[in-house]
């Protein structure tokens, strides 16, 4: 492995491990929930009010970086790191996923996607040899290969097709990435759901050789049950001894799902897009702020929450404030979002490590399912 990025397993409760991740911008904690900066930030939240909801890693997107401003502007001023201000690691997905969900008229080929930008319509060329070149030039300290996210539903065929192309471009995509001493590269897993496919793909990921292994294609309508399914075989696929990141995950109630079953890391819009569609989720599961039970209601979001929030403002006034359209609600759902999700993360680390997350498991979803009050 990259001397560089260190992963030591500290603890381990059944299948679900906790430890920590070294990199050469600070440690990151595992289980490990990544808010989303897609742009060069974390949408309504300054990065020191992002650090200080507790987040040691943030995501970010070649897709979005490399129209707007440009992967070569950002190098020019100096990294994505200054440029947006965010001292930690940065991990940052390659770009496929982000050209197959947002943008109409693409055309992929054995060599990549060519696709028109959803901003202006000018057309752009994504290939794991381009991608792993934004991803040095915005100077992220994870890079993810360039894959495509199988959809759901597909045929078995189009999954094993699909998949060996996701391997094809792995390897070209460690080829592109050579070896440089400040960043780390990630495989990631397809095979849709059959067991299969995605033990030939964890197989061939592992003959390549990566610093950590993601799980890709799921959350993309499956459910989570079937997502469970699957995650109660792929995790174990991958080597033990190496992060493994699931893309694009999720609820509250997936996270513990996805750590019970082996898996360290997580990225998702939900805390900061519900943020500011006014969907907080809380101790007591999760509240609309719209609702006008909360007009009148002296009381904060979450009595239990210590976030600028919940510690200053009654529901009343996030009630008004959303109700209003001002930028503040935005700001303060997504902070309060924020927190709890890594609340959620530090109570599972604490749990793995006292070997008692299934009982912690259990008494989080028996607050949620009690409701709010
Ligand atoms: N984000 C969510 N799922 C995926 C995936 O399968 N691949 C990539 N690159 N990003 C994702
Ligand atoms: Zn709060």
């Amino acid at each position: 492995m990259n001397p560089a990025f260190r992963f030591t397993l500290e603890a381990r409760d059944g299948r679900a491990r906790s430890g920590r991740l070294a990199t050469t911008r600070g440690e990151i904690r595992t289980p490990a929930f990544m808010p989303v900066g897609t742009a060069a930030t974390v949408k309504a939240m300054l990065p020191e009010s992002v650090a200080a909801t507790g987040a040691d890693i943030l995501l970010g997107n070649t897709y979005h970086l490399m129209l707007r401003p440009g992967a070569e502007q950002i190098a020019a001023l100096g990294g994505l790191h200054r440029f947006m201000n965010w001292g930690g690691p940065i991990l940052t997905d390659s770009g496929g996923y982000q050209v197959m969900s947002l943008t109409d008229l693409r055309k992929m080929t054995e060599d990549g996607v060519r696709f028109r930008s959803h901003i202006d319509g000018s057309e752009h060329w994504l290939t794991p040899e381009r991608s792993m070149e934004i991803q040095r030039l915005l100077g992220s300290d994870i890079v993810m290969a360039f894959d495509e996210c199988t959809p759901f539903p597909c045929t078995r065929e189009q999954a094993a097709a699909s998949m060996r192309l996701s391997m094809r471009w792995a390897e070209r995509s460690k080829a592109a990435f050579g070896a440089p001493e400040r960043q780390a590269l990630f495989g990631i897993q397809q095979g849709s759901t059959h067991p299969a496919l995605r033990q030939e793909s964890a197989d061939r990921l592992r003959e390549i050789g990566f610093d950590g292994y993601a799980i890709g294609g799921l959350a993309v309508g499956e459910g989570q049950a079937v997502m469970f399914e699957v995650l109660d075989f792929a995790p174990d696929m991958l080597p033990e001894d190496r992060p493994r990141y699931l893309m694009g995950v999720g609820k509250p109630a997936d996270l513990l799902g996805a750590v019970a079953r082996g898996v360290d890391m997580f990225d998702c819009v939900l805390p900061t897009r519900s943020g500011r569609t006014g969907q907080a989720f809380t101790r007591r599961g999760v509240v609309n702020i719209k609702n006008a039970r909360h007009a009148a209601d002296p009381r904060p979001l979450d009595a239990d929450c210590t976030c600028p929030a919940c510690a200053g403002y009654s529901r009343a006034y996030l009630h008004h404030v959303f109700k209003a359209g001002e930028i503040v609600s935005s700001m303060l759902l997504s902070w309060h979002n924020l927190h709890y999700y890594q609340e959620l993360m530090a109570g599972i680390r604490r749990a793995i490590g006292a070997g008692g997350l299934a009982g912690f498991a259990e008494a989080t979803q028996a607050r949620w399912a009690a409701g709010d009050i």
